[in-house]
C-alpha cells in the first residue's frame, strides 16, 4: 500500500460496526483523515470531504483479511501477480492478505521475502508474506525463519504440502517458538495422498478416480497437535475439511491446547459430487469432501472450533484448467466470492461472519492494523457491505488474471460496496479504483 496524501473520506450513512454488533445498530457517518477513523456520528456527518460514499444500508465494517491467498509472483505471474490478486483482494472487501510461500523461487529467504513486500506496496490491500517452514518447501532442511522473522515474517508454512517427518517438525516448532511466530501446517500424509485427485469414497469409486482418504488430512492434524503439545508451540491448521480433523482440533482446544483452524470457502459450499463432470474447475488440495464433512466444517466455525475463513485463492490459467481432471493442477479462486459465500451459506450473524473473515484472521496473522473495531483512531481499513444485495456469480474470474471459478451461475446474498484501505478508498460502488 503506498503511503501518499490521503484524501478526507465520509462513509455516509452505514452503520459502523462495533464487535457484538447484531446488526440492530443505527446508522452513523464515519469521517476518515489520514488513514485513521477521525470521527463517527454528528461530527462526521458536519464535516467537508474529499470523497463522500454513500453507505446507506449497508455495515461499515473493518476490512476483511486472508490468512491464505496464493499471489504467484515470483514466478507464475500468466496466472497472477500481486497486482492483479490484491485488486481482487480489494473488491472482495479484503485490507490485507497473507501470501503464500509456494511461489517460484519459493519465498525461503530474505532475499525474495524483500521482493514480495516491495511489491505489495503498490498493490490496493496491504500484502503480508508467509514465509516458508523447509528450504524449497522439500521437508528435508529448516529454512532460515530468524531472517525472514527480522523482516516482520510472522507466519511460516510450505503450503501446497505439509511437513512430512515428525523429527523435522518438532525442530521447526522448537525454531519457531524461540523466535515468537507461529507454523501453519497443509495436513496432507504423502504417503496416503500420492497420485490421488480427489476425496476417496463413493464418489471416486464410481468415476474410477483414484482418491485420497480423510486420513491423510487427520493424521497429520493428529501428529501436530501432539507436536504442539510437545514444545509448548502453537500450530495453525490450514483448511481443515474434515468432519473428524474438526473433531481433533475441538478436542484439542477443549484440553487448554492453543491451536488455531481455519477453513476455505469451497470446503462449505462444495461436496465431491461436484467432480462427477470430470471438470478440473473442481479439483482442490484438500480436496472437496462429503455432506457430512461440510456440515461439520460448518458447525466448527459456528461454535468457534474454526477461527478464521481463509480463501485458499489459487489462481491457475485456464490452459492449464483444460488438462485432464487427474492431470490438472489443484486450486480455485476465492478472494471475490468468500464474503458473499460465507454469508449466504453459513446462517450465521453478521458479527459472527465479520470475525470469522477479520477480527480473528488479523489476530492470528498479527496484523495490528487490521480487524479493529470502528471506532475514533483506529486505522482506515475497512469494508462496506450491504448485507441483502443479491448477485449471481459469473465465470470471468474478476480481477484476477485467472478464471478457475467453481461457483459460477450460483445465487448469494452480501455484497461489497466500497473498501478503503489505509484512508485510500480503493473500491467505490464495487469498482476498482486502481
Ligand atoms: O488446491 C490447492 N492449490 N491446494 C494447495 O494447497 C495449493 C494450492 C495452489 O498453490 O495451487
Amino acid at each position: 500500500m503506498s503511503t501518499g496524501p490521503n484524501p478526507t473520506v465520509k462513509l455516509r450513512g452505514g452503520r459502523p460496526w462495533t464487535p457484538g454488533d447484531r446488526g440492530d445498530g443505527t446508522s452513523a457517518d464515519v469521517l476518515v483523515r489520514d488513514g485513521l477513523v477521525a470521527a463517527i456520528g454528528p461530527e462526521a456527518t458536519e464535516a467537508t470531504a474529499d470523497i463522500t460514499l454513500d453507505c446507506g444500508d449497508c455495515v461499515v465494517s473493518p476490512g476483511l483479511v486472508d490468512l491464505h491467498t496464493h499471489l504467484r509472483q515470483p514466478g507464475k505471474e500468466e496466472a497472477e501477480t500481486i497486482e492483479s490478486g490484491g485488486r481482487a483482494a480489494a473488491l472482495g472487501g479484503f485490507t490485507a492478505v497473507l501470501a503464500m510461500p509456494n511461489t517460484t523461487p519459493t519465498i525461503d529467504s530474505a532475499e525474495v521475502v524483500r521482493e514480495v513486500l516491495e511489491l505489495g506496496r503498490s498493490a490496493p490491500c496491504a500484502v503480508h508474506t508467509s514465509g516458508a517452514i523447509t528450504v524449497d518447501r522439500a521437508g528435508e532442511r529448516l529454512a532460515p525463519m530468524a531472517e525472514m522473522a527480522a523482516l516482520g515474517v510472522s507466519l511460516f508454512t510450505d503450503d501446497g504440502s505439509g511437513v512430512q517427518d515428525d523429527a523435522l517438525m518438532r525442530r521447526a516448532l522448537e525454531y519457531a517458538g524461540g523466535l515468537g511466530v507461529i507454523l501453519a501446517q497443509h495436513c496432507e500424509v504423502t504417503s496416503l495422498s500420492q497420485g490421488t485427485c480427489m476425496h476417496e469414497g463413493a464418489v471416486s469409486s464410481r468415476l474410477g478416480l483414484s482418491g485420497q482418504p480423510a486420513e491423510a488430512e487427520e493424521l497429520m492434524v493428529m501428529r501436530d497437535i501432539a507436536l504442539s503439545r510437545l514444545t509448548g508451540t502453537p500450530v495453525h491448521f490450514l483448511h481443515l475439511s474434515t468432519a473428524r480433523s474438526v473433531d481433533l482440533v475441538r478436542q484439542a482446544k477443549a484440553a487448554g491446547q492453543t491451536i488455531t483452524a481455519e477453513a476455505a470457502p469451497h470446503h462449505f459450499t462444495l461436496t465431491d459430487e461436484a467432480c462427477v463432470g470430470y471438470d478440473p474447475l473442481f479439483k482442490v488440495h484438500p480436496p472437496l469432501r462429503t455432506p457430512a464433512d461440510v456440515a461439520a466444517v460448518k458447525a466448527g466455525l459456528a461454535d468457534g472450533t474454526i477461527d478464521a475463513i481463509a480463501t485458499d485463492h489459487a489462481p491457475h490459467t485456464p490452459d492449464s484448467k483444460e488438462l485432464p481432471f487427474d492431470q490438472a493442477p489443484p486450486g480455485m479462486l476465492g478472494l471475490e466470492y468468500a464474503l458473499a459465500l460465507a454469508l449466504t451459506e453459513l446462517q450465521l450473524p453478521l458479527d459472527a461472519v465479520i470475525s470469522l473473515l477479520s477480527v480473528r484472521p488479523a489476530v492470528i496473522g498479527r496484523m495490528d492494523e487490521q480487524g479493529r473495531p470502528v471506532a475514533v483512531g483506529e486505522p482506515a481499513n475497512l469494508c462496506v457491505i450491504d448485507p441483502s444485495a443479491t448477485w449471481t456469480i459469473d465465470d470471468t474470474g474478476g480481477a484476477s488474471r485467472s478464471r478457475n471459478v467453481p461457483y459460477a451461475g450460483r445465487r448469494v446474498t452480501g455484497k461489497v460496496r466500497h473498501t478503503v484501505c489505509a484512508g485510500e478508498p480503493v473500491v467505490i460502488d464495487g469498482a476498482a479504483q486502481r
